[in-house]
């Protein structure tokens, strides 16, 4: 319901020029900290995917954890991390990319074939797409299909989705930000 749309957006906080100069940094751990938001937010994921077909949610360190593990355990799925570099014991499949602030690497594990896995890719929030690019990207390396990329905000002015338009990802977002 809008009502509930409401009231997660009320829980996101504005942070201007964090973490450097020019940035506004939307910060969802409000949000997670809100019992009722939180399982709103959760709620709306849960029903978007709880009538496709798809065999495991990805989540991206470290807020893609929180919201992509509660989905996975809503709809009765494992979770598989995709986790910033050098926290898994391998062998893992990297991929570097780059952030409004900086450059980051993700990582997945990769001992055993994933060929066919249909993955939910999660995370808090899309900005310029890069770091979900990188996570869809290692998902099909490994062998699984993006279902899609699902996030809670997404940063419309800066492009994220285009970008994994363009790779051939679809996207879903609960709430935008201009
Ligand atoms: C933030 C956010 C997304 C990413 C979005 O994480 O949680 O993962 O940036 O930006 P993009 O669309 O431009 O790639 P961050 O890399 O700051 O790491 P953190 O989760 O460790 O805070
Ligand atoms: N919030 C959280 N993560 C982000 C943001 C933001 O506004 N921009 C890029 N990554």
């Amino acid at each position: 319901t809008q009502a509930a749309l409401d009231h997660i957006k009320s829980k996101i906080r504005e942070i201007k020029d964090w973490p450097k100069t020019g940035v506004t940094f939307r910060d969802v751990c409000p949000l997670f900290e809100d019992p009722k938001a939180f399982h709103e937010a959760v709620d709306f994921l849960r029903d978007r995917y709880s009538s496709v077909q798809f065999d495991i949610v990805a989540g991206v360190e470290a807020r893609g954890f929180v919201i992509g593990s509660a989905l996975a355990y809503s709809l009765g799925k494992g979770f598989l991390p995709l986790r910033k570099e050098g926290k898994l014991p391998g062998p893992n499949l990297s991929k570097t990319y780059e952030l409004e602030y900086g450059s980051s690497t993700l990582e997945v594990q990769n001992f055993s074939s994933r060929k066919g896995l249909r993955v939910v890719v999660v995370d808090d929030l899309l900005a310029k797409g890069g770091t979900l690019e990188a996570a869809c990207f290692l998902i099909e390396s490994c062998g699984g299909t993006v279902v899609e990329a699902s996030v809670l905000v997404e940063l419309s002015t800066l492009g994220g989705r285009e970008v994994l338009k363009g790779r051939g990802w679809k996207t879903f977002s609960l709430l935008q930000y201009d």
